[in-house]
């Protein structure tokens, strides 16, 4: 019995009946033409969520004050601490460590392995568990140019194309100069990379890419990833201390505004702890999970921004705050999985993208946003898409593409994880096609930091998806599992050598706090809400509201 019912069924039919000459077509190295430059612009600009006004206005306070960002970032970026109302003793801390690393995915664990190898005390803390974050949830690839005619030259270029000319070239050159480095590394460390028989990396393109340089492991290549420096991590135990269900909820800083630690909360007990550091990371992730116009998201649960807004109130600059990558490809049917991620290996294999009537509407690897806004429109301004009994739009992507081009059994040698996600709802595809529609997929902004991870705040670092101008306002796919350990392992090294140069003795103080929530009053806002939210709150008000006696 097939998942899709008698009606999805019907409709099926078109993707079936045009699917013979896209074939042919493929098979011939034909495809669909890509949008031009001022297409690409105009459909931006028309469709992708981004370019709308509704749901974004200025922050009132701030190094970025006046800057314009989503609603919902704006209003936790002018949030008062968790702490206001609580006496917090901040003369004994509970933890002294040389770099304190405040969320544990792969960027936190990349810089904690970075700064053990230079003999640091490191003390990890993570609001879930070690590895619970984006990293580990990641599909389809890590990109590094290193095979024959690729170069990290071409890669700069592409990140860069990519990013419309938004991103920092300093950080951009570390990026892809650092990925072949990166990607032995994971090799040495005995990640499972997808291979050919004789030895050499399967790798192909994502959108947006001019050569084929995307290492995966299956479709599970964050998993591997995090599996492999997650284990590093915790052998080293000598230098290497963990902290779960511990996230931090304010910075502390000394009298010159420096970062010297960091107040953690511990979910389980209620307990606050103070924690000194010479250095202190924060690696904490990005906001899908604010649901920023409305969308759902592939996000990890932890998704909540609480990074940037601790360093905001400390004084960190952001960069590129305003701009959201919305995955082209998320689930909209089963209604179980709605917003999860359907991984852009599955267009690099071959899978077109198709609407109601069985025809191909645009280039299956467009860079991400362009992509995004092709979907769009064919929904809701073509009306060629697919409405869900639940109502939510979509259109086909064709699965089935792949094992007729590859062969019988590629989809569940490549795609094991999308083949299971999908069989449970008694949908094979293999044989039948996907329903998708975007969903919030990644954070292109952040804090701004340089090639070395620092921040504009003294002693404090970022690194991964909590960071900004390395993908400026488009990421292309299988650059941040690129990001999150590149610059995880350099924030790891300059948060040594920052170690190196402070006593690490100065006061503990709240200060930077006390004259933020001044300038909160000062800009007239009377009832700020909590932030860091920690956790993101699903509980309708119906139920919130309801009396239980
Ligand atoms: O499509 C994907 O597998 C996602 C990868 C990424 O965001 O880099």
């Amino acid at each position: 019995m097939s998942g899709y019912g008698e009606e999805f069924q019907k409709l099926i039919e078109a993707v079936e009946a045009s699917r013979p000459a896209r074939v042919e077509m493929a098979k011939r190295g034909e495809a669909f033409p890509a949008l031009t430059m001022t297409q690409r612009e105009e459909w931006l600009g028309k469709y992708h969520p981004d370019y709308k006004d509704e749901g974004r206005r200025a922050v009132k306070v701030g190094p970025n004050e006046g800057q314009v960002f989503p609603e919902e970032v704006s209003e936790l970026l002018e949030s008062k601490s968790i702490l206001s109302d609580l006496k917090i003793d901040l003369s004994k801390p509970d933890y002294e460590t040389d770099l304190l690393v405040i969320g544990a995915g792969g960027a936190g664990t990349a810089a904690a392995l970075a700064a053990s190898d230079q003999g640091l005390k490191v003390l990890v803390s993570t609001k879930l568990r070690h590895g619970d974050s984006n990293t580990v949830m990641a599909e389809g690839g890590i990109q590094g140019a290193d095979q024959e005619g690729d170069s990290p030259y071409f890669h700069y270029l592409d990140v860069i194309g990519g990013g419309h000319f938004t991103n920092d070239p300093a950080l951009v050159g570390a990026m892809t100069n650092d990925a072949p480095i990166i990607i032995d590394w994971l090799e040495r460390m005995g990640m499972m990379f997808d291979k050919f028989p004789d030895g050499r990396m399967k790798v192909r393109h994502g959108g947006g890419t001019s050569r084929k340089r995307m290492h995966s492991a299956g479709d599970m290549t964050g998993a591997e990833i995090m599996r492999v420096v997650r284990d590093e991590a915790r052998n080293r135990t000598d230098t290497i201390d963990i902290l779960e269900f511990s996230p931090a909820v304010e910075l502390l800083t000394d009298d010159n505004g420096d970062v010297t630690g960091a107040v953690l909360y511990n979910l389980e007990t209620k307990e606050y702890y103070v924690v000194r550091a010479k250095s202190v990371l924060i690696s904490s992730g990005g906001f899908g999970r604010l649901h920023i116009q409305g969308f759902p998201t592939t996000n990890h649960y932890g998704a909540t921004a609480d990074g940037i807004i601790m360093a905001y109130r400390a004084g960190a600059a952001l960069q590129d705050l305003d701009s959201t990558q919305y995955h082209p490809t998320g689930v909209v049917y089963p209604e179980q999985n709605v917003g999860l991620l359907i991984t852009e290996k599955v267009r690099g294999l071959g899978a077109q993208l198709v609407n109601i009537d069985g025809e191909q509407f645009c280039f299956p690897l467009e860079p991400r946003d362009v992509e995004s806004a092709c979907v769009i429109r064919e929904c809701l301004d073509i009306e060629k898409g697919i409405v869900t009994p639940t109502g939510r739009p979509g259109v086909w992507l064709d699965s089935p593409m792949i094992d007729i081009l590859h062969g019988e059994g590629t989809v569940r040698k490549e795609l094991p994880a999308k083949y299971i996600q999908f069989k449970r709802y008694g949908i094979d595809i293999s044989k039948q096609p996907m329903l998708i529609y975007p969903t919030l997929h990644y954070q292109n902004g952040g804090i701004k930091i340089g090639a070395d991870a620092a921040t504009s705040v003294p002693g404090l670092f970022g690194a991964g998806e909590v960071a900004g101008g390395v993908h400026g306002r488009n990421r292309l796919m299988g650059n941040s599992l690129l990001d999150v350990l590149v610059f995880g392992r350099r924030a790891g090294l300059a948060a040594a050598e920052h170690a190196g140069k402070t006593k690490g003795d100065g006061k503990l103080t709240l200060g930077h706090v006390t004259e933020f929530e001044k300038s909160l009053k000062d800009a007239g806002i009377k009832k700020p809400t909590v932030g860091p939210i920690i956790l993101p709150d699903y509980t309708p008000d119906h139920v919130k509201s309801r009396q239980w006696c």
